[in-house]
């Protein structure tokens, strides 16, 4: 006997229908920090779309051009006693590298994704002027792995030639999100349930 899920999977694979996703990547909130020496006028918003669905929209002026960026990328995960624990990921990557295709780690690849579909960032460094991103999100077919549900923070630490100082800080931004089950929408009966 095949399971309902089994069954769900064949349909999908055969008949190529749209299914549902099996879970969703919901923005809660973001926020923006910037530097003076390197960053100005930063303005970030999410918009909710529909319960399932939010959308970022960012914008940042450099004061000077980025020529070898790196950004640390820190998971943090709620807990049971709400409290953002650290969550399995902690890296720093050479931007630069990454976007210039010499760089192939997994994290680099996410980040190329998203600044590809959703952001003027999409060329290699170095970088200057008015930087934005618009209607950006995640979904699964960014992520490599599923994470287990609940409430997430990113925060990504921008920085200027790799050293974690404060003076060579050119940014960030904290991403708050929940992984959850999407939330279906009532349809109305077609008569066949
Ligand atoms: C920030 O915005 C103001 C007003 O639009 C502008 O004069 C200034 O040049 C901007 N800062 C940078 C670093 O671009
Ligand atoms: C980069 O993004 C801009 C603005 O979204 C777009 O016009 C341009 O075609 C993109 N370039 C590449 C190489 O993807
Ligand atoms: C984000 O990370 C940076 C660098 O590790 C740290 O200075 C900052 O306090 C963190 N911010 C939050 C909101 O966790
Ligand atoms: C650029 O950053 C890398 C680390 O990501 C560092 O090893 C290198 O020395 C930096 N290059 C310059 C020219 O500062």
């Amino acid at each position: 006997m095949l399971s309902i899920a089994e069954v769900v999977l064949i349909i999908c694979l055969s008949w190529k229908v749209v299914c549902e996703p099996s879970i969703v990547y919901k923005m809660k909130n973001i926020e923006c920090i910037t530097s003076p020496a390197y960053s100005a006028n930063a303005s970030c918003c999410i918009k909710a779309i529909n319960w399932n669905k939010a959308v970022a929209q960012m914008d940042v002026d450099l004061v000077r051009p980025l020529h070898n960026i790196s950004v640390r990328l820190q998971v943090f995960k709620k807990d049971y006693s709400n409290q953002f624990q650290p969550f399995l990921i902690d890296v720093n990557i050479n931007l630069c590298d990454i976007l210039s295709r010499r760089n192939f780690l997994p994290y680099g690849l996410i980040i190329l994704k998203i600044t590809q579909r959703f952001s003027n960032f999409n060329h290699s460094c170095p970088f200057a002027g008015h930087l934005m991103a618009r209607d950006a999100y995640i979904d699964e077919s960014i992520m490599p792995i599923t994470p287990p549900l609940g409430f997430y923070k990113m925060n990504i630490t921008i920085m200027e030639n790799y050293q974690n100082t404060a003076a060579a800080h050119v940014g960030g931004i904290i991403w708050y999100s929940q992984v959850m089950l999407p939330v279906k929408k009532k349809i109305k009966r077609t008569g066949r349930a």
